[in-house]
């Protein structure tokens, strides 16, 4: 087992060695082009070691071929592998392919993971990201985006910002903000909240502005209560995500966001209102039976009073 995990930790070494040369080569062209587009220089490719991953079946699979046998390439889930019809399987071939590869580390900064981000845009462009299944290295939900390159600034500022998207994560740390984790699109679990815990217990929630975002921040809000975490709101005008909205409205904006993220209860008892506007009674006793779990979940009592409280006012 822990021979398995080393040979998986060496393929995920040379596979984003392999990504970062075919970002630099001929082929990457495409893939430079959009990532000059969206801001990244070659200073935060290298930083974030950002590659590209060919249009090919096979081109990782015979650069690494020769360091692992069959099974444990297949092991790696760098690999697909077709299933013939009487249920034998054939060759490995690459699973990503013709994306821009971003790996995902694990806290001490190894590579367990990718994931991938198409170049097409439209309906042939299929999933805008790709990630590595589960394998011995990785679970989905047990690992934070950047939080081995997060921990100093997370200690030093005293709480962790929470983005949800790993190009919202790269951006924002790019430019200076370096307390900056992401859970990759899914809700938080309750492992990566003990991943964090060790760090810090103050969190500013920066998810997307849609509802989408919206639902994945009251998950999160919930489950980091219940653990005892400080959670301050960040909310973003205009629709944007973190990422274009420190691109276009810079660092200092954005900033300004942050120290101008809502306790939780004023962000609650704000969209209570806007999920039911209007003076009735009816109206008001949703909004109420909406925030009372958010209310009786928080485990201060002075905390929990004032909330009640400010919540039965407005
Ligand atoms: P978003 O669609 O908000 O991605 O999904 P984004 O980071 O803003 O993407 P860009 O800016 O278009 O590149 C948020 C996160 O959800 C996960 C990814 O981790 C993404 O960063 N996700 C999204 C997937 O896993 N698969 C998808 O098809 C889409
Ligand atoms: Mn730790
Ligand atoms: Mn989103
Ligand atoms: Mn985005
Ligand atoms: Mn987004």
């Amino acid at each position: 087992e822990a021979r398995l995990r080393r040979k998986l930790l060496d393929l995920h070494e040379a596979a984003t060695s392999f990504y970062e040369e075919q970002l630099r080569g001929p082929e990457g062209a495409i893939a430079r082009e959009y990532l000059a587009g969206r801001g990244l220089d070659q200073k935060g490719l290298e930083k974030f070691r950002i590659g590209y991953s060919p249009d090919s079946f096979n081109a990782l699979r015979d650069r690494l071929s020769s360091m692992a046998d069959a099974e444990t390439l297949r092991a790696s889930g760098l690999f697909s592998q077709k299933e013939h019809e009487d249920g034998t399987l054939g060759h490995v071939y690459d699973r990503f392919r013709k994306r821009v590869m971003f790996p995902i580390c694990n806290e001490s900064g190894r590579v367990i993971a990718f994931t991938a981000r198409t170049l097409e845009t439209g309906d042939k462009a299929g999933a805008k990201y790709i990630n590595s299944p589960e394998t011995p290295l990785y679970t989905k939900g047990q690992v934070l985006f950047n939080l081995d390159k997060a921990r100093t600034a997370i200690r030093q500022t005293e709480f962790a910002l929470l983005v949800e998207g790993q190009m919202d994560c790269i951006s924002v740390f790019l430019r200076g903000i370096q307390n900056v984790i992401a859970t990759s699109g899914t809700a938080f679990t309750e492992h990566q909240v003990n991943l964090l815990r060790r760090h810090t217990s103050n969190v500013a929630v920066n998810f997307d502005p849609d509802a989408a975002g919206a639902n994945a921040a009251e998950k999160s809000i919930s489950l980091l209560t219940e653990e005892g975490f400080t959670i301050k709101i960040v909310t973003l005008e205009d629709g944007l995500d973190p990422d274009r909205f420190i691109r276009e409205r810079g660092v200092e904006a954005y900033v300004a966001a942050i120290r101008g993220a809502r306790r939780q209860s004023d962000y609650l008892i704000e969209r209570a209102r806007q999920m039911f506007p209007g003076a009735t009674g009816d109206q008001k006793v949703k909004a109420m039976n909406y925030l009372l779990p958010h209310i009786k979940r928080i485990p201060e009592a002075l905390a929990r009073g004032q909330f009640a409280h400010d919540a039965a006012q407005k």
